[in-house]
C-alpha cells in the first residue's frame, strides 16, 4: 500500500487531491456530539494543504436513501474541520454537480473544500457495478489523485471507497496507515493474555468476530444488550431484556466451543434492571435495582452490568497484555447506566496492557465519559471496519488501495 508520504515526497503542489474521509459523526440536530472522526483525519488534510494541494474532502454521513436529505448534510462537519484546521473550508452543496465543480475549480493551492454527502447519490452505495462505476467516474473528474483515509468505511464496497481508487493514482492517508498498523498487531503477533470485551445491542452483529476470536483470544468478556442472549443461552430468566431468540443456539455452540478450546467466556454475575428503558432526552432518574444474573424479575429488563461484575471485569482485564474492546456494557448515554462502561474504560486506563478501543459507540463512550484518549493504546475510528478486519475479511477499501 503506497502511503501519503510517498505522495508528498513526489510533490502535490497545485494537484487536486480527493480525500475519502469518514466524517460520519453523531449529530444532535446540527450539533456534533463527538468530533473524534473529524480530528482523526485532520492531520492528513492539514499535511496535504500545507504542501500546496487543492484538497477535496468527501464522506458519507448517516444512511440517506441516495437523494439529498438536509438532516444528513455534511455542512456541520465541514465547519468543524475548518475550526480544527484554523482556516476557511469551502463547502459544496452537492457532491459532483454544479456546486462541487465550481467549488473545486475555485480552489487555490493549499485550500480545502468539503463536498456534500456522498450518499446523496444513489451510485455511491449501489450494488450495480456499472452504476457505482458511473458515479466513480464523476468523482474522478474532480481530482488528480486519491487519498483513502476513511477507515470507518473501508468495509463498504462503495463507489468512493472501492471504485474511485482504481481510476486515480491512490495512496493511504495517515489514519488508515495507523489503524491498519494497530489492528495487524491484534491479528499477527498478539501479546498474551489477550482479553476481548464485547458489548453492544445485538449478538448477530458480532458473530463473525466471536467465531474468529474463539481461535485467538484467551478471554472474552461480554456485556451490553447482547449479554442477555448469552444469559438466556445458559438457561436463565432474562425478563423483558433484549433477546435475539434465533441466536440462542448459536451462542450455546460458542459457549461449548470456548469450553473445548480453553477460552474463558466471562459473563455478568449481576445486572442493573428496571421495568422501562430510560429516557435519554430528559435523563430523568431511572431508579434501577441490582439483581443477580440468575434472579432477573420477569417484568424487568437488564440495562447495565452490576457492581460485582464491574469488579470482576476489571480483575479479568488487570493482568491482560492485550485488550480489544468493542461495544458499551450498558445504556451509557444515561448516567444511571454508565458505570459498567466506565468501569471497563477505567480498567483499560489502569492496565499496562496494549488496549484498542474499536470504534463506534465504545469510542464515543470513552470521550463522552470524559476519559483522556491518550490513556488508551489506540481508539479506532471504525466500528464495523475494525470488527471485519479482526474477522480476517478482505476489506474493499483496503484492497483497492493495495492494487
Ligand atoms: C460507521 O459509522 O461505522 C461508518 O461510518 C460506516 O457507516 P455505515 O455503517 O453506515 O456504512
Amino acid at each position: 500500500m503506497k502511503t501519503i508520504d510517498e505522495l508528498l515526497a513526489a510533490g502535490v503542489e497545485g494537484k487536486r487531491v480527493f480525500v475519502r474521509a469518514d466524517l460520519n459523526v453523531p449529530l444532535d440536530g446540527t450539533t456534533i456530539t463527538d468530533d473524534g472522526r473529524i480530528r482523526a483525519v485532520q492531520p492528513t488534510v492539514a499535511k496535504l494543504a500545507e504542501a500546496g494541494a487543492r484538497v477535496i474532502v468527501a464522506s458519507h454521513l448517516g444512511r440517506p436513501k441516495g437523494a439529498p436529505d438536509p438532516a444528513f448534510s455534511l455542512a456541520p462537519a465541514a465547519a468543524r474541520l475548518g475550526e480544527l484546521l484554523g482556516t476557511e473550508v469551502a463547502f459544496a452543496t452537492d457532491t459532483v454537480g454544479e456546486s462541487a465543480t465550481a467549488t473545486v475549480a475555485a480552489l487555490t493551492d493549499g485550500q480545502v473544500a468539503v463536498v456534500e454527502n456522498l450518499r446523496f447519490n444513489a451510485g455511491e452505495t449501489s450494488k450495480d457495478d456499472a452504476e457505482r462505476g458511473a458515479f466513480a467516474d464523476q468523482l474522478a473528474s474532480l481530482a488528480d489523485v486519491y487519498v483513502g483515509d476513511g477507515f470507518g468505511a473501508v468495509h463498504r464496497k462503495h463507489a468512493s471507497v472501492f471504485d474511485l481508487p482504481a481510476r486515480l493514482p491512490h495512496f493511504a492517508g495517515y489514519l488508515i496507515a495507523t489503524e491498519v498498523g494497530v489492528l495487524k498487531k491484534l491479528t499477527s503477533d498478539v501479546k498474551r493474555p489477550y482479553a476481548v470485551v464485547l458489548g453492544g445491542a445485538k449478538v448477530s452483529d458480532k458473530l463473525g468476530v466471536i467465531d474468529h476470536l474463539l481461535e485467538k483470544a484467551d478471554r472474552i468478556l461480554v456485556g451490553g444488550g447482547m449479554v442477555y442472549t448469552f444469559l438466556k443461552a445458559q438457561g436463565h430468566e432474562i425478563g423483558i431484556s433484549l433477546l435475539q431468540e434465533d441466536q440462542v443456539p448459536v451462542v450455546q455452540e460458542y459457549l461449548k466451543r470456548a469450553d473445548e478450546r480453553g477460552v474463558e467466556f466471562v459473563l455478568p454475575v449481576d445486572v442493573l434492571v428496571a421495568p422501562e428503558f430510560p429516557d435519554l432526552k430528559t435523563k430523568a432518574p431511572a431508579h434501577p435495582t441490582v439483581v443477580a444474573h440468575d434472579a432477573m424479575p420477569a417484568d424487568q429488563q437488564g440495562l447495565d452490568i452490576g457492581p460485582e461484575t464491574r469488579k470482576l471485569y476489571a480483575a479479568k482485564l488487570a493482568d491482560a497484555a492485550t485488550v480489544f474492546w468493542n461495544g458499551p456494557m450498558g445504556v451509557f448515554e444515561h448516567p444511571d447506566y454508565a458505570e459498567g462502561t466506565r468501569a471497563v474504560a477505567q480498567a483499560l486506563v489502569d492496565s499496562p496492557a496494549f488496549s484498542v478501543v474499536g470504534g463506534g459507540d465504545s469510542a464515543a463512550a470513552v470521550r463522552i465519559l470524559g476519559f483522556d484518549e491518550n490513556a488508551f493504546g489506540h481508539i479506532s475510528t471504525g466500528g464495523g471496519a475494525s470488527l471485519e478486519y479482526l474477522e480476517g475479511k478482505s476489506l474493499p477499501g483496503l484492497a483497492a488501495l493495495e492494487n
